[in-house]
């Protein structure tokens, strides 16, 4: 038996889910329109890919590519549909469900405007490979939900706003492949959810912040082919769950430090910087920056390392690749390396090295690749039977060296390309089989 209380909150609870329904599609309504306003404002109104939107009274009515959510719009996507346009007249404040906005992949050009900053529940944002320009608006930091920030690809210039550093939910920040100048703002440090950093081909300039070091779930740090300047902080090496990390191509300067030992399979390191010592005169230094550097496709190449490699070292047996091309390395090629019998590339060309061709480089079973050209090596190269057979090996180059002698050629009868120049008589010789 139900009393009246009862019933008359039952009649409410009717009332209100009414009411709330009502209200729901009175937004879904106001969300329709303001899309379809927004999309009046595109270049060319004939994309089929779009061509769902068109007017009804529901903005989730089986609109291509359009999500919602109790009726509100919470899902915007329309990455790769050949669109023009601009965002100054998305309706920023029409849509405060939107969780999801993705504009990738089209020809949205102009300016973000500041009003970004009211999409307050955003957790992805992202307009990769578009021609957008102007500068980042700092209002961007109220977008305090965001875990993917993709904005790479584009022609943005001026500074990373330091608002940027609000956004601690931020799981993915791709700021990469622009134009933005200025430093790397340390506030970027606060981000402590961070797995995934890309900076990628910008003109950043300045320190590497030691901030950095503090984002500990980062996995992927990608600061190459900027213009970075001074010494790698050694904070990085608090990084200890960065599998990528990417420096290459800036002005970085002064030694590689040995807290970077702390980090694993690092790709394409430290290439194309102005980097010293050590490679360095102590062997302590050295190993630790073979255990660092040298596990699998990594590249110390140009930069301005001296000194002797060492003669005793262990590298990790992973080595497939070791490119220590344009130092100022000397003495002789260390034989340790014999054991990186997965060695597939030798790259040790333009530095000083002196000393005899080591002819033990010949038994490493995968080596497919050697250069040591350009360097002080020199010869003759005494042959010793068949042990030194050199069987996979393609490309060889020993131009530019001191070899007194020609190379016995039985030496290198699988090789498939091959450049020798002798110094003293500038003899080239290619051979192909
Ligand atoms: C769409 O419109 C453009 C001009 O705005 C025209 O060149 C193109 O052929 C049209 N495409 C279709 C499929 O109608
Ligand atoms: C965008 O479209 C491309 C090509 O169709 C696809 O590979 C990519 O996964 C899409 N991205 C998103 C965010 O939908
Ligand atoms: C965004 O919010 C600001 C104030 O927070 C307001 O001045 C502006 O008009 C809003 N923009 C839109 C498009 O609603
Ligand atoms: C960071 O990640 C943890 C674990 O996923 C989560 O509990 C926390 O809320 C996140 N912090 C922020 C600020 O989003
Ligand atoms: C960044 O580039 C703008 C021009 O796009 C320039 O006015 C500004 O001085 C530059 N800032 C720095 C720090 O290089
Ligand atoms: C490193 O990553 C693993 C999983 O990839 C995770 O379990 C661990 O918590 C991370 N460590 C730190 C310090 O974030
Ligand atoms: C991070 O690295 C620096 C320098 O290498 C060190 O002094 C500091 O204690 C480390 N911080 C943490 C939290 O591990
Ligand atoms: C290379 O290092 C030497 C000393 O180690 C220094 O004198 C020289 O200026 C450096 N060159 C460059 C281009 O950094
Ligand atoms: C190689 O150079 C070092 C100094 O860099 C020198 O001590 C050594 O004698 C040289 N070795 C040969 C074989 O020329
Ligand atoms: C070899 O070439 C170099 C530079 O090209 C030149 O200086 C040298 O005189 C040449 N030597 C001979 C023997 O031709």
């Amino acid at each position: 038996m139900m009393t009246v209380s009862n019933k008359i909150f039952l009649l409410l609870l009717q009332f209100f889910t009414l009411l709330y329904l009502f209200a729901n599609t009175f937004a879904s309504t106001e969300e329709a329109t303001a899309l379809l306003k927004w999309k009046s404002t595109f270049k060319k109104q004939n994309n089929s890919l779009l061509a769902s939107w068109k007017p009804s009274s529901d903005a989730c009515g089986g609109r291509y590519r359009v999500i919602c959510f109790n009726g509100r719009v919470n899902r915007l996507n329309i990455n790769n549909s050949r669109v023009i346009g601009t965002l100054h007249d998305f309706p920023f404040s029409s849509l405060p469900f939107l969780e999801y906005f993705k504009l990738s992949m089209n020809n949205f050009y102009g300016t973000i405007p500041p009003d970004i900053g009211n999409l307050t529940n955003l957790i992805c944002l992202d307009l990769h490979a578009n021609q957008i320009s102007g500068t980042i608006p700092s209002q961007i930091g109220s977008l305090v939900k965001l875990q993917i920030l993709h904005i790479f690809d584009n022609h943005l210039n001026g500074p990373i706003p330091e608002e940027i550093g609000y956004l601690r939910s931020l799981i993915k920040l791709s700021l990469g492949e622009n134009f933005l100048n200025g430093s790397i703002p340390a506030s970027l440090g606060n981000l402590y959810n961070l797995s995934f950093l890309y900076l990628y081909l910008n003109q950043l300039s300045g320190p590497i912040p030691s901030e950095l070091g503090n984002l500990k779930n980062l996995n992927y740090l990608e600061l190459s082919n900027n213009h970075l300047s001074s010494p790698i902080p050694s904070e990085l090496g608090n990084l200890t769950n960065l599998s990528d990390l990417g420096l290459s191509n800036n002005q970085l300067s002064g030694p590689i430090p040995s807290e970077l030992r702390n980090l694993k399979n690092l790709n394409d390191l430290l290439s194309n910087n102005q980097l010293s010592s050590p490679i360095p005169s102590s062997i302590g230094n050295l190993r630790n920056l073979y255990t660092l550097f040298l596990d699998d496709n990594n590249l110390i190449e140009h930069n301005n390392l001296s000194g002797t490699l060492p003669t005793t070292f262990s590298i990790g047996s992973a080595l497939r690749i070791f490119n220590l091309h344009g130092n100022k390395l000397e003495g002789k090629i260390p034989r340790s390396l014999e054991n990186c019998q997965l060695l597939e590339v030798l790259d040790l060309g333009d530095n000083l090295l002196n000393n005899t061709f080591p002819m033990w480089l010949g038994t490493l079973p995968e080596l497919r690749v050697l250069s040591l050209r350009s360097n002080k090596l020199q010869g003759p190269i005494r042959t010793s039977g068949s042990v030194y057979m050199f069987l996979e090996l393609q490309i060889l180059d020993l131009s530019c060296n001191d070899f007194s002698k020609n190379l016995p050629m039985s030496l290198f009868q699988h090789l498939k390309a091959m450049r020798t120049i002798d110094k003293k008589t500038n003899a080239s010789r290619y051979e192909f089989h």
